[in-house]
């Protein structure tokens, strides 16, 4: 481990998996580092390490310009942060937390309030991808705060992204592509509760179930044309039939009493454009059904 008087400290707040990889990280790069958890226990590796563990969260940030948190959500930002913010003043704040990109706004207006910089991010790998080429970092807030600190940031690895100043933008991508992410996982399980129903092993399935995997990038291609155009026209395959396939998987795992709940709620977005005189077109449109759902 080196550390070198050259690397800007830095203090990470939080020591769950993944602020426990951010400051592993930091310090395996070299740069001073600081940590604080609300269980000071999960800080002893990292302490093995060389890290130092700080008695509060207000002495963890007075150590550093440079501030990292990643706890659970904003309420524990605020819970481990709030006591500490008469020291914020002149630092930057990377909030590498996932919440919504309204709760990022308005933590970015409370840390500009207290004479903090602010950048919100987005950790879009796992824990064990952190540091590596692999990684995805997506951050937003003001140009010159990133820039400021892009050197430090940089040693997360793989591919860092600044989105722009507004900084909800990094949530806003992180929601929207979790939204992937926890459909398609909310299918994957329910995919094996049927298979398992219908005497098909999970082990027996997977290999075709990566086959529908392989299908989707070029989906989502096809999709995001269209729905940047606003051009619908089926081609050959439309919602009409969609649905009435939705509806066989729903069918069979009714009957062998499975919750459909999912497929259900997707089944009745799909219908609701078919009732609209829509059947047509691809399933793409049900991008803007859903955007017209009422609340
Ligand atoms: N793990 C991943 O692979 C991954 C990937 C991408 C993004 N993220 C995001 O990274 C963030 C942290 O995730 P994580 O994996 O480290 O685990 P987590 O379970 O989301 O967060 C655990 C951390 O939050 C702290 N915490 C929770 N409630 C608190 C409160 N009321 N007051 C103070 N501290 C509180 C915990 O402190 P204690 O130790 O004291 O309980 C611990 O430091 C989350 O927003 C998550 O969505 C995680």
């Amino acid at each position: 481990m080196n550390h070198s008087p050259a690397l800007p400290p830095v203090t990470v707040l939080g020591l769950g998996p993944m602020g426990q990889a951010l400051a592993a990280t930091f310090l395996g790069a070299g740069h001073p580092t600081t940590v604080w958890n609300r269980t000071a226990g999960k800080a002893a590796d990292l302490v093995a390490r060389g890290a130092v563990l700080a008695g509060t969260a207000a002495e963890a940030v007075a150590a550093s310009p440079l501030v990292v948190v990643c706890v659970l959500d904003y309420d524990a930002v605020h819970a481990v942060l709030d006591p500490a913010a008469g020291e914020l003043a002149g630092r930057t704040l990377v909030n590498l937390t996932a919440d919504t990109p309204g709760r990022a706004r308005a933590t970015a207006a409370w840390a500009a309030g207290l004479g903090a910089g602010y950048l919100d991010g987005a950790i879009m790998v796992p824990t064990t991808v952190v540091g590596g080429p692999s990684a995805l970092v997506l951050y937003s807030g003001p140009e010159s705060v990133y820039e400021a600190h892009r050197p430090t940031l940089a040693c997360l690895g793989g591919t860092a992204v600044h989105l722009g100043a507004d900084p909800g933008r990094a949530a806003a991508h992180d929601v929207a592509l979790l939204d992937v992410f926890w459909t398609a996982m909310s299918g994957i399980v329910h995919a094996f509760a049927l298979a398992s129903a219908e005497d098909i092993s999970a082990a027996d399935l997977v290999p075709y179930a990566k086959g529908i995997g392989a299908l989707l990038p070029d989906i989502m291609d096809d999709f995001a044309r269209r729905i940047d155009r606003g051009e619908y026209a089926g081609d050959g395959s439309d919602l009409l039939s969609a649905a009435t396939g939705m509806e066989h998987i729903i069918h069979t795992a009714r009957g062998h009493g499975l919750d459909t709940g999912v497929l259900t709620a997707a089944h009745a977005v799909a219908r609701r454009a078919i009732d609209a005189g829509r059947g047509s077109d691809s399933f793409a449109l049900l991008a803007e059904t859903i955007a017209r759902t009422p609340a």
